[in-house]
């Protein structure tokens, strides 16, 4: 929390994307035979399945388990998330009278995660816990195209072609983020991320022309809740400065910029979060640690550092390496 409000911090903070998850042997066990979406509006499977790296590495936060297309599903939206192959949508929307599906959504109908984030806060103690909502640009794309998607086809063609409808929906989701946020907070959250995913796939002046206006929307509204905001997405080395702008207090970096060089992208004012590469994880310890050596000697140059990875835990990431990272990160920040 300190890091995040750039204050000075015993060591740097560390906690991982994707921790809570599926690098997990006690997580694998827990989730047989139940399905994503299902265990998501269950608050005891949400509080254990939170806990569970939080009690196996020193992580200074919990990050809340669900998935940004819960608060889509509770809508009404005819979603499922596929083991291997992520969200699929049943009727992607690519109309305005699909737009019109997407209504506001309100605590009743998540009655859940306000129950887990309860429990969790009080489980957690000292340690805060980060809620997180999609950001407008990747739940639009989920939605348009109606699952994965690598270039975007659907979606980028109703933004570039279709502005007014792109707008009327991305206002939509915008507003249903917000409100997912707010009642994460309301229940307890200390910080909240906004995960914008593939906004990457997004030039400059079309970010700033047709998504801007909506994250920075999302930001303002959370502003006035006092908790820190931090803002991901992945390849986004040419946004950054823009994704400063929309107004979060911490901008998380993949591991394609290194961070001394995110700092001269991002206005100053801001924390940084990141930003080894998940993949690195796979390569010898002595190589891990040099890396993450390198990252915590650039991440000084920032205003206030937040050690993670550049995107999510790989599933079949060793749990014993994440350990020892954390703890490695701790020792060489609170020695220098
Ligand atoms: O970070 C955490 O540990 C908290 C939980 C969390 C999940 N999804 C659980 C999950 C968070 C923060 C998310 C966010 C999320 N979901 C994002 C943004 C972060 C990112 O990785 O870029 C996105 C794009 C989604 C959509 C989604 N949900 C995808 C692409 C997938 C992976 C599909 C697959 O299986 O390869 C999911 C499923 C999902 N969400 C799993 C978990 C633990 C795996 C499902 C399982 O274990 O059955």
């Amino acid at each position: 929390m300190r890091a995040c409000r750039r204050l000075p911090v015993p060591h740097t903070p560390v906690w991982f994307m994707r921790q809570a998850g599926r690098s997990l042997p006690e997580y694998l066990k827990l989730r047989e035979g139940v399905p994503m979406l299902e265990s998501c509006r269950r608050p005891d499977m949400i509080v254990e399945i939170t806990m569970q790296p939080v009690r196996r590495y020193a992580v200074d936060a919990a990050i809340f388990f669900s998935d940004i297309m819960v608060p889509l599903k509770a809508i009404g939206v005819d979603l499922d998330i596929k083991p291997g192959v992520g969200p699929v949508i049943a009727d992607p929307i690519r109309d305005a009278q699909g737009a019109t599906r997407l209504r506001e959504l309100t605590p009743d109908d998540v009655p859940y995660v306000t129950e887990a984030v309860g429990g969790l806060v009080s489980e957690l103690g000292s340690t805060p816990l980060i809620g997180f909502a999609g950001g407008p640009f990747t739940l639009a794309s989920y939605l348009i195209e109606g699952g994965p998607s690598k270039n975007h086809d659907h979606t980028k063609a109703m933004m570039y072609g279709a502005p007014d409808l792109w707008a009327n929906l991305m206002e939509r989701l915008a507003d249903l983020t917000i409100a997912f946020l707010k009642i994460q907070v309301a229940a307890g959250a200390s910080a909240v991320q906004v995960f914008d995913s593939w906004v990457g796939a997004v030039a400059p002046e079309d970010y700033r022309a047709s998504v801007l206006p909506h994250t920075s929307r999302i930001f303002a509204e959370i502003e006035a809740l006092g908790v820190p905001r931090i803002h991901f997405g992945v390849g986004t080395g040419e946004l950054l400065g823009l994704m400063g702008e929309a107004g979060a207090d911490v901008v998380g970096v993949d591991w394609r910029v290194p961070l001394d060089e995110a700092v001269g992208r991002v206005e100053a004012g801001k924390a940084l979060q990141g930003n080894l590469d998940p993949a690195l994880l796979f390569a010898p310890w002595e190589v891990v640690e040099r890396r993450a050596r390198d990252v915590l000697t650039r991440g000084r140059t920032a205003e206030g550092h937040i050690f993670n990875l550049g995107h999510g835990v790989l599933p079949s990431t060793d749990p014993d390496v994440l350990a020892r990272l954390t703890d490695l990160v701790h020792e060489v920040s609170a020695a220098s």
